[in-house]
């Protein structure tokens, strides 16, 4: 058979760097041919983190910043192409998600914003770039958000079943698979899943996470601090939905905090938030599931894991491995899907997800050379 292979490149609202995927769709099921994963240089972080924080960021770094972005995207996908053995010319798009600075699908002129320049990958790789999925959601009136769960469909639906796939990346997102013949799929973002944990952690364990959860596992919850993070609005805020930095931040935290908690306490009250929060979206909106199916980087925090477990059992909750691929990959799997999509004019976001006006072919394309 052919091979019908595409290049997805992730980056998260973690922040922690770039997910890049060599994938082969040809068969019925994608093959994962090569990964890499490029971790941020602490200096492209920090830099990163101040741009989506600071209330007036500085036009020129930003502009440089999507620059020196597209450069380590070009970086990875020329990775991949070593590391497999592939030639330029075998690998039909690139799918680039580019890494959020701000996400604001609100209010009169709603946008989100995603850098990491596609003419830089198109240049430097010579592959077409397709890039910038978001605003034509948003442009149809939707969140620009979640955008997986069209592809966590196309991977993990069974008829039959009703299964929820839940993705642990700096904020959690679920896409509900109804058991129909034809996938019925819901889904938004809960809240955080690691964006808070590694936030805390970063301050007092000088580590970009806590390892495993090991940390939050030694603390106590903190039951009058849950009850107040809980209360957020957005927690109760009905679908479509979606969140990021812009919201869930240490600001947020620190607003909640009175200054004499033990820190490990607090990371402990952190994780049982994200636990909390997302096993009652789940619960709300996916009564019948019996099926969670976890990717992210967060199902390699063993803690967490185990309160998802015990807050949504007798539902399995089992890592996306169980099902045939990887948690890591999973994501920027789907931006590789999301790349074929476009370029065989199909549309990528789900109005039932979004909330957009109508289905829509996402994104640009940035022609490679021929
Ligand atoms: N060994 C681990 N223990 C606990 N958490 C981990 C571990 N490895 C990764 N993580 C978490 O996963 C995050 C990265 O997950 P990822 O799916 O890449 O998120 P995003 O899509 O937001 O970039 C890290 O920031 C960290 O919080
Ligand atoms: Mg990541």
């Amino acid at each position: 058979m052919a091979e019908e292979l595409y290049i997805g490149l992730m980056s998260g609202t973690s922040m922690d760097g770039i997910d890049a995927v060599l994938v082969d769709f040809a068969g019925a099921r994608p093959r994962t041919c090569a990964t890499y994963h490029q971790p941020y240089p602490q200096a492209l972080r920090s830099a990163l983190l101040s741009v989506s924080h600071a209330a007036a960021p500085d036009l020129h770094q930003l502009a440089q910043l999507d620059i020196e972005l597209g450069e380590h995207y070009a970086a990875c996908v020329e990775m991949l192409l070593r590391t497999s053995e592939r030639s330029t010319e075998e690998i039909r798009a690139v799918g680039s998600h580019g890494q959020t600075i701000r996400h604001h699908p609100h209010g009169a002129f709603p946008y989100t914003l995603q850098i990491g320049d596609p003419n830089v990958i198109a240049e430097r790789t010579g592959i077409a770039t397709v890039a910038d999925f978001r605003r034509r959601d948003i442009a149809a009136g939707g969140q620009g958000a979640p955008l997986v769960p069209a592809f966590h469909a196309a991977l993990f639906h069974r008829p039959g079943q009703v299964r929820t796939v839940l993705n642990l990346g700096g904020i959690a997102n679920i896409s509900i698979l109804s058991a129909t013949a034809d996938a019925d799929v819901s889904g938004f973002d809960t809240g955080p899943a690691n964006v808070l944990l590694d936030g805390w952690a970063a301050r007092h364990l000088d580590a970009a996470y806590d390892a495993d959860g090991h940390w939050a596992a030694g603390g106590e919850v903190l039951p009058e601090l849950l009850r107040h993070l809980l209360a957020d609005d957005y927690f109760r805020l009905p679908p479509p939905k979606s969140t990021g930095r812009e919201l869930f931040n240490l600001p947020w935290l620190e607003r909640h905090l009175s200054g004499t908690e033990p820190a490990r306490d607090v990371q402990a009250t952190l994780l049982e938030l994200t636990a909390q929060s997302v096993a009652a979206a789940i619960r709300s909106y996916a009564a019948e599931c019996n099926q969670i199916i976890v990717c992210g980087g967060g199902v390699r925090n063993g803690a967490l894991m185990r309160r998802l477990v015990a807050l949504l059992q007798p539902a399995q909750v089992g890592s996306s491995a169980e099902y045939g691929i990887d948690p890591q990959w999973v994501e920027a799997t789907a931006f590789a899907w999301l790349a074929r999509q476009t370029l065989e004019h199909k549309p990528g976001n789900l109005p039932s997800v979004t909330g957009a006006r109508r289905p829509v072919i996402l994104g640009g394309i940035y022609p490679g050379i021929l």
